[in-house]
C-alpha cells in the first residue's frame, strides 16, 4: 500500500512510497484510511526538525490527525466493519510513569511515551492502518466529512478542561476569552469557548480570506489590529495562545484580568530571544493571582469530549475549516504551508 513517509532528521525526505500492508495483531482493528489532517508538527517533521522513526527503521509513516473506516474488527471490540473511527495519537510510556499508569498519558512524566506518526510509531497517512480497538474512537456517521478534525479538537478539549480545573481553584466564572491565532487550534478553541457561553475574541494578522468570516459566523469577534487592540476590546479572563510566536506568548501572559488564566498551546521554535519586562510580568501575575500553563496532546476522555463538541457544532462551519484537500499521490504538496487557508487534509480513499 502507499503511505506518506519521511526520514526523520532529513529535510526534504517526505515521499509517497509503497510500504508493507499493515497486519492487525490481536485486539487490533484494520482500517481503511479516509483522510489525515496536516498540522505544524507534520511540517516540522518534514523539515527534519522533529520526529522519530520506529526503532530499527529508517522511515516514519507520518500523519496523526486520522479518520478511517473499519474494515475488520476483533470480536468483542464493540466496533464493527463500516464504523467511522479516529486513532488516538499517544501511547503510554512502557515504565509506566504514574500519569501513564492512570490513563493520563497526555501528561506523561518521563517523556518515554510514543506517538503515532510522530514518535516511534507509524502514523495514519496510509491507505490502510491498524489501531488497537482501545485506542480507536468511534464517530457519529454524520461526521464523515469533518471527522478528521477530531484530533485537533481533542487538543483544545484538553486545554479547556485544564482551564476549568485550574480556574476552579477559587471562584471562577469567566466571561471573556481571547484566542490568539485563527489557525485550526485557535478556531476550534474559539468554537469550544462559544459552546461554553463565553464572549469570544480571536486575534490574527490577516484581514481577508476565510478566517474573519469563520470567526464572525461563530458569533465571536475577529481582531486584526494587533494584540493591544484585541485586549482593549474586553480584558480577557482567559487567553488561549495558539500561535507560539514569542512576543505574543509573552504578551498573552500579562494581558488577562485579575485571576486570569493563560493557556499556551503553540509549540515555538527554540532560540528566539526577545526583550521583555520580566519583573513587570511577574509583578502583575503575583498581584493578580494569574496562572499560566502549557497544554499538549489529549487522552481518551478528551477525545470523547471532542467528539461531543464536534457533534454539537454546525457541520457547514466545520467543513469550511477544511480549506485544502490533496490526494495521497500529491501528499508532499500538502506539507507546504498554506497561510491563507486553515486546515489542509490529505485524502486517502482509493
Ligand atoms: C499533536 C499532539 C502531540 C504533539 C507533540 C501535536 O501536533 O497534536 O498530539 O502530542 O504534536 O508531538
Amino acid at each position: 500500500m502507499r503511505a506518506l513517509t519521511v526520514i526523520p532528521g532529513s529535510p526534504g525526505s517526505a515521499a509517497v512510497r509503497d510500504v508493507p500492508d499493515p497486519v492487525p495483531g490481536p485486539g487490533d482493528l484494520l482500517v481503511d484510511g479516509l483522510a489525515v489532517g496536516v498540522c505544524g508538527t507534520d511540517r516540522e517533521i518534514a523539515a527534519g526538525e522533529y520526529g522519530w522513526a520506529p526503532p530499527g527503521q529508517e522511515h516514519l509513516v507520518i500523519g496523526h490527525e486520522s479518520l478511517g473506516r473499519v474494515q475488520e474488527a476483533p470480536q468483542g471490540s464493540g466496533l464493527a466493519p463500516g464504523d467511522l473511527v479516529v486513532g488516538v495519537v499517544r501511547r503510554p510510556d512502557p515504565v509506566p510513569c504514574g500519569a501513564c499508569a492512570h490513563g493520563a498519558f497526555d501528561m506523561c512524566r518521563n517523556g518515554r511515551y510514543t506517538e503515532r506518526g510522530i514518535k516511534e510509531l507509524p502514523g495514519y497517512a496510509g491507505e490502510r492502518w491498524c489501531v488497537e480497538a482501545d485506542y480507536a474512537v468511534r464517530l457519529d456517521p454524520a461526521l464523515a466529512d469533518v471527522g478528521v478534525l477530531l484530533e485537533p479538537t481533542s487538543v483544545v478539549a484538553k486545554a479547556w478542561q485544564q482551564i476549568e480545573l485550574i480556574g476552579g481553584r477559587s471562584w471562577f466564572e469567566p466571561r471573556t476569552v481571547l484566542v490568539t491565532g485563527a489557525g485550526p487550534i485557535g478556531l476550534l478553541a474559539a468554537l469550544l469557548g462559544v459552546q461554553r457561553g463565553l464572549e469570544v475574541h480571536v486575534l490574527d494578522r490577516v484581514t481577508d480570506g476565510v478566517k474573519p468570516g469563520l470567526v464572525r459566523d461563530l458569533g465571536a469577534t475577529y481582531h486584526s489590529n494587533g494584540f493591544d487592540d484585541a485586549v482593549a476590546a474586553g480584558r480577557p479572563d482567559v487567553v488561549v495562545e495558539a500561535t507560539g510566536a514569542a512576543p505574543l506568548v509573552m504578551a498573552a501572559m500579562g494581558a488577562t484580568s485579575p485571576y486570569g488564566l493563560t493557556c499556551l498551546t503553540g509549540v515555538s521554535p527554540r532560540g528566539r530571544r526577545i526583550e521583555w519586562d520580566a519583573g513587570g510580568l511577574n509583578r502583575s501575575m503575583v498581584l493578580e493571582n494569574d496562572a499560566v500553563f502549557g497544554s499538549v496532546n489529549a487522552n481518551l476522555d478528551h477525545y470523547r469530549a471532542a467528539a461531543d463538541a464536534l457533534a454539537g457544532a454546525d457541520r457547514d462551519w466545520l467543513d469550511r475549516l477544511l480549506t485544502r484537500r490533496v490526494p495521497l499521490a500529491s501528499a508532499t504538496d500538502a506539507l507546504r504551508p498554506d497561510p491563507d487557508g486553515v486546515k489542509t487534509v490529505i485524502t486517502l480513499e482509493t
